[in-house]
């Protein structure tokens, strides 16, 4: 590891856990026969993230993976209205930042819902934005592996409740795709985005469905679309059997739960279980100090 790629100025909170050490593999599944795959990674990333990465594609339709980081109690945010970022959740660790932004830099196209982008004050779902300190590097990987310089990002709401001076719709270099149903795409044309974000009607229902929008980022060129969206999102992809992939952070982070406090787990608002449960694949476990850094496949068959 270069100490270059992770920046190891001290935490913002006291009661974080270190969070900065190097990836180390600890497990790895042999790989799957595949057709075809996006990766493998440099030497400079492939030192950083403790090995190779590459994401398999799929002939249907793009691959879907999904990013989170968690609690070891299983919280995604830790204040109940679900307004906080992984930050807070993952003791700000700079290694998580990393393996987001070397993600971000595989995908096509960033998926997040409307709670999300409500949560968030940043300026977007970037390579560098994640993790600045790596940006050349990531800058690199997309041109090796012949991509648009930045992912497009997908927003999906039912609402259309979104701020359209949000400081993600301000970066002319990275395509924005809004999309809800045909009511809500309808406010969204008269809410005054800025002109180059796209707006897209999916359905005449309450909510889009999960297939309309993963076709709809393969109507946009995706092969690979990397899901930060929240808890709704994710249990939207897995419920309609589009998750393929889930990189999973563990943070050594217990924060409990009451009344007054539910806070988000990773899947929120369908159940899956006992009809729908899904069984993963543990295809790779990393280790960055205290950090458990996870990689799940959730085969098609799997329930
Ligand atoms: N720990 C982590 O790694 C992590 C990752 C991501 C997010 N988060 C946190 O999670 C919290 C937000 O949670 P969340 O569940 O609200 O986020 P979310 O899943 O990104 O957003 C949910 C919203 O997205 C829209 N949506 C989702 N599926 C839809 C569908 N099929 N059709 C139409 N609209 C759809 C709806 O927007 P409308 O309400 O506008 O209708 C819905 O309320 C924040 O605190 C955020 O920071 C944590």
């Amino acid at each position: 590891m270069t100490t270059s790629l992770l920046d190891t100025r001290p935490l913002p909170s006291r009661s974080a856990p270190r969070g900065t050490e190097p990836l180390s593999l600890l497990f790895e599944a042999p790989a799957e026969a595949s057709t075809g795959v996006r990766g493998g990674l440099p030497a400079e990333l492939r030192r950083a993230y403790g090995g190779d990465l590459t994401i398999p594609l799929r002939d249907d339709r793009p691959t879907v993976i999904a990013n989170f980081v968690e609690t070891i109690d299983g919280a995604v945010a830790l204040d109940p209205d679900g307004r906080t970022g992984g930050g807070a959740v993952s003791g700000f660790s700079s290694t998580d930042r990393f393996v987001m932004g070397l993600l971000r830099a595989m995908a096509d196209v960033v998926l997040v819902g409307a709670g999300t982008v409500r949560a968030s004050a940043g300026t977007g779902w970037t390579p560098a934005r994640a993790h600045p300190q790596a940006a050349g590097l990531y800058r690199d990987l997309r041109r090796r592996l012949g991509l648009a310089p930045e992912p497009a990002t997908l927003i999906v709401t039912a609402s259309g409740d979104l701020d359209p001076t949000h400081a993600a719709f301000r970066n002319a270099d990275v395509p924005v795709v809004l999309a809800g149903p045909a009511g809500t795409a309808e406010r969204l044309r008269a809410a005054g985005f800025p002109d180059d974000a796209r707006i897209e009607s999916l359905g005449d229902g309450d909510e889009v469905a999960p297939e309309a929008l993963i076709d709809l980022a393969r109507r946009m060129g995706a092969r690979v679309v990397l899901s930060e969206g929240g808890p709704h999102v994710i249990a939207g992809l897995a419920a309609a059997g589009l998750l393929d992939e889930l990189f999973l952070t563990l943070a050594p982070q217990l924060v409990g739960r009451d009344r007054d406090s539910r806070r988000l787990a990773l899947l929120e608002g369908i159940a899956l279980w006992p009809e729908r449960a899904s069984w993963g694949e543990l295809l790779s476990v990393r280790r960055a100090g205290n950090h458990l850094f996870l990689r799940y496949r959730f085969p098609e068959d799997a329930s």
